[in-house]
């Protein structure tokens, strides 16, 4: 009996300790999920759209707006994932729209929209059609959103930031491209499958432009802090390196009707929480380069640090002779596109 009384008072005793010592944690988990008055719109509600929408209906931390020029489409994936919040326990309220009036005042814009890559087709295929898009949304968000943090995702994903650049006029910093993130995350993948070790403990970089000649970069790739280059022979790297490269390909030659979805919006998601919380990461994005790297007045892929106020800073690393060698044929291939689309 008083063993019995003894127990039972230790455990509502230790319940009412983790409920007391979790009431900081609590606080902390609310504030940093749910910034009330922070709105992120989606432009386009295509797959890496819709997903990016879910993804953040899903993590409840800010509303969301799915813009879509076919205006059912919008609202119907919109309402779709509203239904879905219940079930997630997430307070967000997504709306689905084809007017870009209700996208006003967003905090950050995501643009998707665009036209996808078909099998055999290049991401540079798509140059021109897609800056036409572009343009567009890009427009809107000025007239609507005039303070907002546009990410691009659209491909070309670094000439579409560009020419975002170019049609906005917004500080470069606001302006940022997604590439790397996603490059990585599936050259993480890949060199997890190859260790047989969970991908968290892989850290990748992936740096250049967001196309066949983007650079992964094996030196500063690790498992668990040690460079994969101590622990695989050149031959596998380099089998690795071009599954990175053909990483989207491979998936748009499976699916044949679209491509990668999944991992583009989970990596806009990372890029949107380290703007949204001003995380801070240290993240491979698009930037404006104004010589770092030797460059200037392009957007290629590079370390920066992702904050409140976007690209808060651009990390230079110093590049092996090799690596220098293959940054610029990207940066190179970046350049040629838009001069494309920019004759002089
Ligand atoms: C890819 C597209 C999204 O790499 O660029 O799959």
């Amino acid at each position: 009996m008083v063993a019995t009384f003894y127990i039972s008072n230790f455990i509502v005793k230790s319940r009412l300790f983790i409920h007391v010592f979790s009431l900081p944690f609590l606080f902390f988990f609310n504030y940093n999920t749910y910034p009330v008055n922070k709105k992120i719109t989606v432009i386009g509600a295509g797959n890496v759209g819709a997903t990016t929408a879910e993804l953040i209906a899903r993590d409840g931390f800010t509303d969301v707006v799915l813009f879509d020029m076919h205006e059912g489409i919008a609202k119907g994936k919109a309402l779709d994932i509203m239904e879905a919040c219940p079930l997630w326990s997430s307070p967000a309220s997504v709306t689905g729209t084809a007017s870009f009036a209700d996208t006003a005042d967003s905090d950050i814009v995501i643009i998707t929209a665009g036209f996808p890559r078909k099998p055999g087709m290049s991401r540079d295929d798509l140059l021109h059609a897609n800056a036409d898009v572009i343009k567009e949304v890009t427009e809107g968000t000025v007239r609507h959103s005039p303070d907002s943090i546009i990410i691009v995702v659209t491909n070309p994903m670094d000439i579409m930031a560009y020419t975002a650049l170019q049609v906005s006029r917004f500080d470069y910093r606001r302006i940022i491209g997604m590439g790397g993130v996603l490059d990585s995350a599936r050259f993480r993948t890949f060199v997890a499958l190859e260790f047989g070790v969970s991908p968290q403990d892989i850290e990748a970089l992936v740096l250049g432009g967001h196309g066949d000649q983007m650079v992964p970069m094996p030196r500063f790739t690790t498992v668990k802090g040690i460079p994969i280059t101590e622990l695989l022979d050149a031959n596998d790297i380099n089998r690795i390196i071009e599954r990175t490269r053909n990483g989207g390909a491979e998936i748009v030659s499976l699916l044949k009707t679209g491509s990668a979805f999944y991992a583009p919006a989970a990596a806009t998601v990372q890029m949107v929480r380290s703007i949204l919380f001003d995380e801070k990461r240290l993240l491979p994005c698009s930037a404006y380069l104004e010589g770092e790297y030797g460059i200037a007045g392009i957007f290629v892929g590079v370390p920066v640090i992702l904050g409140r106020n976007g690209v808060e800073n651009i990390i230079t690393l110093e590049l092996t002779k090799e690596e220098k060698a293959m940054f610029d044929r990207s940066v190179s291939a970046v350049r040629a596109m838009i001069d494309t689309l920019n004759p002089a």
